[in-house]
């Protein structure tokens, strides 16, 4: 998806046109036991932190923050539907490996806790490093899966969680005018990225072993996001263009 900058009412007939899209069917179309037990606790895992989400569109319409509008609010009422999605179709998936679904987890406890600590933009950070970790790993986990249904949901939700961390860069982007706001933001924003993809890499350390993703790749793609992110925040507009199509697209 080629865009960098959008208004928030380009956002919101951008997200309303996918909100009619149906959950797919996913049959069992390949036999999925020779697959790691741990793929399917992985995917349960992501699948607890997209069902969560219920106090930012409060929040997104209730605010003095500048820049924002109602139609802010209502796209992001539309990114929570999206993430709902994603939930069901990861219980889907996790079924389909015989997995089972998951109450409770260490690392979905820390992103909520870390999204409640305070306000709104925060969250947004917080948010957008979940973006990251989740876009770069369900990438690798696909491309480690045989040709199946499975790897095209997995696929399809990659490219909802793109135009997810350019939404909430724009959101960054007009929170974050001064040049001390920038580093404010610089600052954090990589301090959270390097302790969501230290958590996630550790509690998903058996799928990304046992699919022999390997480390290095997880790490590298997430530096990579992390720093096309941090761009669309803080770079000039005439130097965000050309550097966020240069970037991977799969
Ligand atoms: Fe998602
Ligand atoms: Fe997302």
């Amino acid at each position: 998806m080629g865009i960098t900058h959008r208004t928030w009412q380009e956002w919101e007939s951008f997200f309303e046109q996918r909100s009619y899209r149906r959950l797919p069917a996913l049959e069992q179309d390949l036999d999925y036991s020779a697959l790691p037990t741990s793929l399917a606790r992985s995917l349960a895992i992501f699948q607890l932190g997209e069902s969560g989400g219920g106090t930012i569109v409060a929040q997104s319409f209730c605010n003095s923050l500048p820049g924002l509008d109602d139609h802010f609010g209502t796209s992001m009422a539309y990114f929570v539907e999206e993430e709902h999605r994603h939930a069901n179709i990861l219980a889907m998936c996790v079924r389909l490996l015989g997995g089972k679904l998951i109450r409770d987890n260490w690392t979905a406890k820390l992103f909520v806790f870390a999204r409640r600590l305070i306000g709104l933009r925060l969250k947004v950070v917080v948010l957008l490093a979940a973006e990251v970790v989740g876009l770069c790993y369900y990438h690798l986990l696909a491309v480690h899966l045989p040709r199946s249904r499975l790897r095209d949901q997995l696929l399809d939700i990659v490219d909802d969680e793109r135009s997810h961390l350019y939404f909430h860069c724009d959101f960054l982007r007009a929170q974050t005018a001064s040049r001390f706001k920038k580093r404010v933001f610089v600052a954090v924003w990589r301090s959270v990225m390097v302790c969501a993809a230290l958590v996630v890499a550790i509690d998903h350390r058996n799928a990304i072993k046992e699919l022999e993703i390997g480390l290095k790749p997880v790490l590298a793609r997430w530096r990579t996001y992390s720093r096309l992110a941090e761009t669309l925040v803080v770079a000039d507009s005439q130097a965000v263009c050309p550097k966020a199509r240069e970037l991977p697209t799969n």
